[in-house]
């Protein structure tokens, strides 16, 4: 699955120029006798070797011809928004598929680590989800622990909301995609979130709307489940709603706030 450059390599096609080891960020190619030598306990599998070879020597896809615009990537900012009222239209396996398929592009601080995405898909599986913290907030309700964390948090109304049957967490959301990043990881919790970003913006592309979800993303990790099988040693990162929405944005968002030194 991994890019292994030394499995890659078409001797007949390269011209002993030297630009994989020049550009190789982690030193693993040393030009010997005119070709490249690979040292795998270097590599990180990151194809920079094979991305500038002028003769393609490492056998990869050409770049796609039409990059967009800076007029296309604002409006697709700008258009995003995010969603609390979804249609009944749920996505289809190729539209969750084209969907997860962006996360082969997402930048990761070690590119072997891989990311790991629970897709959750349908109603009745959002309301399998809801029901274990409803139960967990229905014991807290009787120890009377309820009343005291709604005190602390400041949160007794959305709470007693979501105790009382409401989905204040996933809010209908047809497909909920959980990424989990593998525990013993450098950069944290950083890649999972930014592979999700990349998601929530092919999402948007594709006519869907996303919700961020720090309710789950908190929530989760205690309530383990059916949707957490098959995770271990990995954390949960990032959470995402994603569906098509069910009512469209009509004007542009007032401007964030952001400051620039
Ligand atoms: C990391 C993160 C976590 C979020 N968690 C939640 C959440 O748990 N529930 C929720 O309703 N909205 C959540 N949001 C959505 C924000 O509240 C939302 O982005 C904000 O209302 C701004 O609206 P906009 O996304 O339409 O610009 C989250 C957003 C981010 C970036």
């Amino acid at each position: 699955m991994t890019f292994c450059p030394e499995e890659e390599f078409i001797r007949e096609d390269c011209i002993s120029c030297g630009t994989c080891a020049e550009v190789c960020p982690s030193h693993a190619i040393q030009m010997l006798d005119g070709y490249p030598a690979f040292n795998r306990d270097l590599c990180i599998g990151c194809g920079h070797c094979g991305v500038f070879c002028p003769a393609n020597s490492f056998g990869l896809e050409p770049l796609p011809g039409n990059a967009a615009t800076e007029q296309q990537y604002r409006s697709l900012l700008e258009i995003r928004r995010s969603i609390r009222y979804y249609s009944d239209k749920v996505p289809s396996e190729d539209e969750i598929s084209a969907l997860t398929s962006v996360l082969s592009q997402s930048p990761t601080g070690v590119n072997q680590q891989g990311i790991t995405v629970r897709v959750v898909k349908g109603p009745d599986a959002v309301g399998r989800l809801v029901k274990p913290v409803q139960k967990m907030l229905k014991i807290l309700h009787f120890t009377g622990l309820l009343h005291i964390i709604g005190k602390i948090t400041g949160m007794s109304d959305y709470i007693g909301r979501l105790r009382g049957g409401e989905d204040m967490i996933f809010r209908g959301a047809p497909v909920v995609l959980f990424f989990f990043v593998p525990r013993r990881n450098p950069t944290g919790r950083t890649d999972g979130v930014v592979a999700a970003t990349a998601v929530m913006y092919q999402a948007v592309s594709m006519g869907m709307g996303t919700l961020w979800n720090g309710v789950a993303e908190r929530i989760y990790p205690f309530v383990g489940s059916w949707h957490t099988a098959r995770t271990s040693k990995t954390r949960l990162t990032a959470v995402l709603c994603v569906g098509y929405p069910a009512l469209q944005p009509k004007w542009k968002a007032p401007p964030r706030i952001y400051k620039v030194f």
